[in-house]
C-alpha cells in the first residue's frame, strides 16, 4: 500500500483546492491511499522558541502524518500573489524537523493563474526537500466552481484519467526514489 498525504493549502470548506485532492482520492487505484490532511488550522503560529522539548502536540502529529507518507501532494491557492500563510506556517514548522527531508513531493493547482504562488512555492519545496519534483504538475481550471460542478467535472472520465495519469506519475517518482534508497 501506498501512502500519499495531501494537503490543501485552503481551509476554506468550500475550497476547490481540496475538492481537486478529493477527487484525486476518490480515483486513486486501491493500491494508493490518499489522506487529506484537513487540520492545518491547528497548527500555532510557527516560532522558534517551542521548537524541541515545547514543541506543541498539533505539530508533533502533523509531521508523523509527514513522516507516515510516501509522498506529499500539495494543491494550493494564490494569496496575494504568495502562498497563503497557513500553508507557509506548517512548511515553516517542518524545516529544521527530519522528517520533510528527502520527501517526494508534487504540486497540482486548481485554477488557471497563481504563477507567482506557483513560482514561490515551487521555490520553497524545492528548498525543504531534495525529491520535490517540478515537472510532476497538473492543474484544472476549477475557480469559483461549487463542490458540485467540481464533482461532475471528475465525472467526465477524460477528467478522471488525468488524475489518474498524474497519480501514476507521482507513484513512478516515489519508486524510483525508493528504489535509490532500497
Ligand atoms: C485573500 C485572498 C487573496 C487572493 N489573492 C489572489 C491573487 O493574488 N491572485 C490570484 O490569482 N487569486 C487570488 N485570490 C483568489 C484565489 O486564489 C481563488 O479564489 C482560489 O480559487 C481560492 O482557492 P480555494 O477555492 O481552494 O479556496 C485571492 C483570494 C483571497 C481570498
Amino acid at each position: 500500500m501506498m501512502r500519499i498525504l495531501a494537503i490543501s493549502g485552503s481551509v476554506r470548506k468550500n475550497s476547490t483546492n481540496t475538492a481537486l485532492l478529493r477527487a484525486l482520492k476518490a480515483n486513486a487505484p486501491v493500491h494508493i491511499h490518499v489522506e487529506i490532511l484537513e487540520n492545518l488550522r491547528e497548527l500555532p503560529i510557527f516560532s522558534q522558541d517551542f521548537e524541541g522539548q515545547k514543541t506543541p502536540q498539533a505539530v508533533i502529529d502533523f509531521a508523523k502524518k509527514v513522516d507516515a507518507a510516501d509522498g506529499i501532494v500539495f494543491s494550493c491557492p494564490e494569496y496575494v500573489h504568495a502562498i497563503p500563510g497557513g500553508l507557509k506556517n506548517a512548511i515553516d514548522w517542518l524545516v529544521s524537523r527530519p522528517e520533510i527531508i528527502g520527501k517526494p513531493i508534487a504540486l497540482m493547482h486548481a485554477s488557471y493563474g497563481g504563477d507567482d504562488l506557483l513560482y514561490s512555492l515551487r521555490k520553497v519545496l524545492d528548498t525543504v526537500s531534495e525529491n520535490f519534483n517540478a515537472k510532476i504538475f497538473t492543474q484544472f481550471n476549477l475557480r469559483s466552481m461549487s463542490l458540485q460542478d467540481i464533482q461532475d467535472f471528475f465525472d467526465d472520465p477524460k477528467n478522471a484519467e488525468n488524475l489518474r495519469d498524474y497519480l501514476t506519475e507521482f507513484e513512478t517518482h516515489i519508486l524510483d526514489i525508493q528504489e535509490q534508497l532500497a
